[in-house]
């Protein structure tokens, strides 16, 4: 067997923790990689975590305070990128410009014209082009996996319209960094359309509000409360809702409606650890499939327990990626197109919902 991928974990917040601990796991489990170091610009918290993480392995968990100094020891071949929205850029650059392939958070950049930006930088070089795969974890989701099949399969038939919602019932912690509620949250449902439906959409309608959290968080972030309307040039639109307003409780639902019938990924209920595959047709269910998701104990975030498998998968998909030296399944270019409709639909908002062209 090749060696292992020695990785390091920049930015170990609240999703960047998890990420350096499924490397971990992975390591246990396949002995295909390794992490070797975590990287935050917050050195205290760069030893914090090392030093709970040293816990786990016996290799040593180095802990940097910057990617230069990360570079510097030369201890790492790859990382997984989980620092504040505007330091994605420059915490992925220099890895990018020495050789390496990472895996990077959502969303690629803080502005459009910045990931605009960055991917013309990674275009000039075929190295460069292949070195990034975006984070969006909903592609490596068992629940949304098995609902894309039935899709394939022509459950429901032709799919015209997808609902897909995504409420958070807080808001973001002390001192996160938000590029605004759009590019922050409704990145990842564009980009579940887009997979799901196998096109972009051409124009969107988009309103903000602000309800509720504005009121209790001092994080600052432009609305509280969006949705949006997306039309695909095959005739299908989705619809998309995000708000931090859910105080009921974290809420995370797909709706997949054909010309035969209409598949349901999850639904808002007690427990968040079931996550149910339905569907339905002539008001019958046709199908049904739970999904057990990774019971982590009280206190994690509520996206680790909707997500906590795909996360993992998704990191081991990265890894594979890098030792077999194939193309990411998700790249920069995901992450731009996510950011481009977003970029309209901030257009849109502002015009009360005007319907505007998405310039890709
Ligand atoms: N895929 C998902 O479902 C998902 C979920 C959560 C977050 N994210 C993304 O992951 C990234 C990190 O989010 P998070 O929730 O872990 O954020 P976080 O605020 O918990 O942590 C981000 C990092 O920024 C550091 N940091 C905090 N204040 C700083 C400052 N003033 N200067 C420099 N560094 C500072 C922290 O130490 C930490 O390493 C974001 O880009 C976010 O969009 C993705």
């Amino acid at each position: 067997m090749s060696d292992p991928l020695r990785l390091a974990a920049i930015g170990v917040g609240r999703i960047g923790i998890f990420h350096a601990c499924h490397i971990q796991e992975l390591a246990e489990e396949t002995g295909k990689c390794l992490l070797v170091a975590v990287v935050d610009s917050h050195e205290d918290t760069a030893l914090r975590i090392a030093k709970e993480l040293q816990n786990n392995q016996k290799e040593t968990v180095h802990a940097f305070k910057s990617v230069d100094v990360l570079l510097a020891a030369d201890l790492a071949k790859g990382a997984v990128i989980a620092s504040r929205t505007e330091d994605h850029l420059a915490d992925t650059r220099p890895l990018i410009d020495v050789g390496q392939r990472v895996l990077m958070e959502k969303p690629l950049a803080h502005s459009v014209e910045a990931a605009a930006h960055f991917c013309a930088h990674l275009s000039k070089k075929p190295e460069c082009k292949v070195a990034l795969m975006q984070a969006f974890m909903r592609r490596f989701d068992a629940p949304l996996i098995h609902a894309k099949g039935l899709i394939d399969n022509g459950l429901v038939g032709s799919v015209f319209k997808i609902v897909s919602i995504l409420e958070d019932d807080a808001p973001p912690p002390v001192g996160y960094n938000s590029p605004g509620l759009l590019r922050d949250m409704s990145v990842h449902n564009i980009d579940e359309t887009i997979w799901l439906l196998g096109e972009r959409p051409s124009t969107v309608s988009a309103f903000g509000a602000n309800l509720h959290n504005h009121k209790v968080s001092t994080v600052h972030e432009d609305h509280d409360d969006g949705f949006m309307q997306l039309e695909f040039t095959g005739g299908a639109i989705a619809q998309i809702q995000v708000t931090r307003n859910h105080v009921a409780g974290y809420r995370n639902e797909t709706h997949i409606y054909g010309d035969k019938g209409l598949i349901c990924v999850g639904r808002f209920q007690e427990d968040p650890l079931h996550v149910s595959v339905e569907a339905y047709q002539k008001g019958k269910i046709v199908h049904k499939k739970t999904f057990r998701m990774r019971d982590f104990g009280t206190g994690v975030p509520v996206f680790l327990e909707r997500f906590g498998p795909a996360y993992k998968a998704q990191v081991a998909r990265y890894v594979e990626c890098c030792l077999e030296d194939t193309p990411f399944p998700v790249t920069q270019e995901d992450g731009l197109n996510a950011l481009q409709v977003t970029q309209a639909a901030v257009q849109s908002l502002v015009r009360d919902g005007c319907k505007v062209s998405i310039e890709y």
